[in-house]
């Protein structure tokens, strides 16, 4: 149901209580202020089988997993009812969660050809809690799914366990902005459009050094004033490296700040 007002809002962690929860919840608590109704669901509760491909492929035709999956039902049947989508996935080395990938790719399987969630409204939170690597990397998957299904994607909300109080004013925002755009679809006017705006959001095709490059900057933001001069390294110098074409010294350059960084808030 296009029309549907109500902002779906998934956890992908197996820990309920986790910083995915704080998340995703943090973008429904603002999705209701600003008058949207809102589900939370937990996707630990309704894990995905693994996609046994179906041959013949008869599944798109037939917009039902061809054998027996009745978490994949019930969670397919919330998505394609929303009217906007938050999907929170953890980091797990650099990737999203397995129970997200096994969703995605059944929803791939039965729904990509006829793109049932053309213009749905969504954004994705990828929290990568522990050293903090994958922060971009993470999200690349939950944008696949968007882009292919041809989703109109808000900005992705890269979070760590060093800025997550900025990030969860950065979903409370996007969970304020998504409530607006429920109620109708968000399509795109031809393919070539969808393929260019999912080129212009920032952080989904970031590569390794950039991602480790914006790593530096939140690790090193968070130490407190008084320590600042305890990190080792310099960003701007690493700028200069990489700008220059040293692009491995650049690297170890940015590699010594983030080290550094969350070493001294470890100490915390
Ligand atoms: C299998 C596994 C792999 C992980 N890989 C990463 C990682 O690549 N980068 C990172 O920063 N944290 C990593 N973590 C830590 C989780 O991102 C962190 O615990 C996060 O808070 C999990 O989300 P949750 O609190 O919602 O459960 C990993 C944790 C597990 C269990």
């Amino acid at each position: 149901m296009s029309g549907d007002r109500t902002v779906l809002g998934l956890v992908g962690s197996p820990n309920k209580e986790g910083l995915t929860n704080q998340l995703v919840s943090a973008a429904l608590e603002s999705a209701a202020q600003a008058g949207a109704a809102v589900e939370l669901v937990q996707m630990s509760d309704y894990v995905v089988n693994a996609c046994r491909d179906c041959l013949p492929w008869v599944c798109l035709k037939n917009l039902k997993c061809t054998y027996e999956d009745e978490n994949f039902e019930i969670l397919s049947q919330k998505i394609l009812n929303c009217g906007g989508l938050v999907l929170g996935t953890p980091v797990y080395w650099m990737d999203t969660s397995a129970m997200v990938r096994y969703l995605f790719l059944k929803m791939f399987r039965v729904f990509a050809m006829s793109r049932p969630l053309m213009g749905l409204p969504a954004f994705g939170i990828a929290i990568a809690g522990g050293t903090g690597n994958g922060l971009a990397f993470g999200l690349r998957p939950v944008y696949h799914f968007f882009q292919v299904m041809q989703m109109r994607a808000l900005e992705p909300v890269p979070a760590t366990r060093f800025d997550l109080d900025q990030a969860v004013n950065r979903a409370k925002e996007l969970g304020h902005e998504i409530a607006g755009m429920t109620g109708k679809r968000h399509s795109f006017d031809s393919w070539e459009e969808c393929l260019l705006w999912y080129d212009r959001l920032p952080y989904i095709g970031s590569n390794r050094a950039a991602e480790r490059r914006l790593l530096a900057a939140i690790t090193s933001e968070a130490v407190p004033e008084g320590r600042k001069s305890d990190i080792d390294g310099d960003l701007a110098r690493a700028d200069v490296l990489a700008a220059s074409g040293r692009s491995l010294d650049s690297m170890t350059e940015i590699s010594k700040v983030v080290n550094s960084s969350s070493k001294i808030l470890s100490e915390k």
